[in-house]
């Protein structure tokens, strides 16, 4: 066995992990050691908390936490907390939220927040003999989840409905029992799997002969049994609009920038390349509020980018018009969040996060979060079909740029004023420096 392969790794100390892993990979390298150490928490206990997040934990990768103010939201003031690396886009953020807060703010609606899980079956009988007992054994199969389900009827959710789908079309003996729920503000995968997989347990335990088809036996297997990340009906739409003569800027006219910014949008409806880059930037504002209130990324995304190609190509998950004289941007987008369970109440962190939104519900997260897309995407598109992304973008990347070359605290002083009318780029930066120390 190559001594970089391990059995029993887990069952290591946090020390002995380390150890192993510098000696075996990084050359025994006492400063990747010191770097993986000194990210430890000073507070222990408090170290103890993330370290029991997940497996073989052996440090913390920081990310910052910033906060982007003046979210007008359906008439209350936000500021949003973001946890994002890229430079401009809190910087984005902000401007969005400001410029809109001048102009009404941003309206949002929940539009539904059902979400389902489906067990997908095996069968090659008879179609009607496999239909007419999961008729018959379907109010046993809902009774069998009521243990699981006590507490979340008690907060008003549970299974909303059960069925059985044949999709023996596209796939020969594939079949899925159909089961959607209502989680209130759990996200609610732990609730659904569990209820699934009893369910699915109750199914096969019970598959009878079926007497109407002549003692046909019933023998579905069951493949397996999960949530679907798939979340078009837990929907939430959000929207800002004004009259076109408040949009001038850049040497636009408001009703030449509306033209301009409403044809972008139509060509990210149109060309998947396009599409997909637009999106990306919603994803940027969507992305950084769901990891600063402790929401699974992973999920939303796969659900967002479902949802963008579900008319059969990839398309913009924003839209904008003109219409008797105003502007009006808008964007519809599936989130499945929690505001209770996983780490809301883990992370302390997400308890700031949450604390600075008011302790929202899940609904009123999935509006915030819209908002954060919607606002994220006016602020690149307007970037984009005026002064160019670039301008921006450099400009909250010099400090990078700067701290990449090591620069000095004098330095960077000096730079922020000479960069303030100079291009930024790797090499204008260096050639700047360089011309500093010489
Ligand atoms: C960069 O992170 C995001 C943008 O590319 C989004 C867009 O093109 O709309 C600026």
């Amino acid at each position: 066995m190559s001594s970089k392969s391990i059995s029993g790794f887990s069952k290591k100390s946090k020390s002995e992990k380390i150890n192993w892993l510098v000696a075996q990979y990084l050359d025994s390298s006492p400063q990747a050691h010191d770097l993986l150490t000194t990210y430890w928490h000073p507070d222990a206990e408090l170290q103890q908390k993330h370290d029991e997040f997940i497996e073989n934990t052996l440090s913390n990768f920081y990310m910052p936490f910033a906060i982007a103010p003046n979210f007008q939201i359906n008439g209350d003031i936000y500021a949003l907390p973001m946890v994002i690396e890229e430079s401009s886009v809190v910087a984005a953020a902000s401007y969005a939220a400001k410029f809109w807060m001048k102009r009404g703010g941003f309206s949002v609606q929940v539009i539904s927040t059902t979400k389902s899980g489906q067990i997908h079956l095996t069968y090659s009988g008879q179609k009607e003999a496999l239909t007419a007992y999961f008729e018959r054994v379907r109010p046993a199969l809902i009774e069998s989840i009521e243990p699981l389900s006590k507490s979340m009827k008690k907060r008003g959710g549970g299974l909303l409905d059960l069925q059985l789908e044949s999709r023996t079309e596209d796939l020969k003996d594939y079949y899925l029992i159909d089961a959607t729920f209502e989680t209130k503000d759990a996200m609610g995968a732990n609730f659904i799997n569990s209820c699934l997989e009893q369910i699915a347990a109750h199914f096969s335990a019970n598959a009878i002969i079926a007497p109407e088809f002549e003692n046909t036996q019933i023998r579905p297997q069951v493949v397996m049994s999960i949530l679907s990340n798939h979340v078009p009906e837990c929907l939430v739409r959000a929207q800002v609009s004004c009259p076109l003569e408040d949009l001038s800027q850049e040497g636009l006219s408001g009703q030449e920038f509306a033209e301009k910014f409403v044809q972008a949008i139509r060509i990210a409806e149109t060309e998947t390349r396009r599409a997909v880059t637009h999106n990306k930037g919603i994803m940027n504002g969507v992305d950084a509020v769901v990891l600063a209130t402790g929401n699974d990324f992973r999920a939303v995304e796969a659900g967002v980018h479902a949802y963008a190609a579900q008319k059969g190509h990839y398309q913009s998950l924003s839209h904008a018009k003109i219409q008797d004289g105003q502007f009006i941007f808008w964007l519809e987008l599936p989130l499945a969040l929690g505001t209770v369970g996983g780490l809301t109440k883990l992370h302390p962190l997400v308890q700031v996060s949450m604390a600075l939104l008011g302790h929202p519900d899940a609904p009123q997260l999935m509006r915030i979060i819209a908002v954060a897309g919607l606002a994220q995407n006016f602020a690149a598109v307007r970037s984009l079909v005026t002064t160019g992304i670039q301008k921006g973008h450099m400009k909250m990347h010099l400090l990078n740029l700067l701290n990449q070359a090591e620069a000095t605290t004098t330095e960077k002083e000096k730079a922020a004023v000479h960069f303030r009318d100079h291009e930024i780029s790797n090499r204008t930066v260096a050639d700047y420096l360089d011309s500093l120390r010489n």
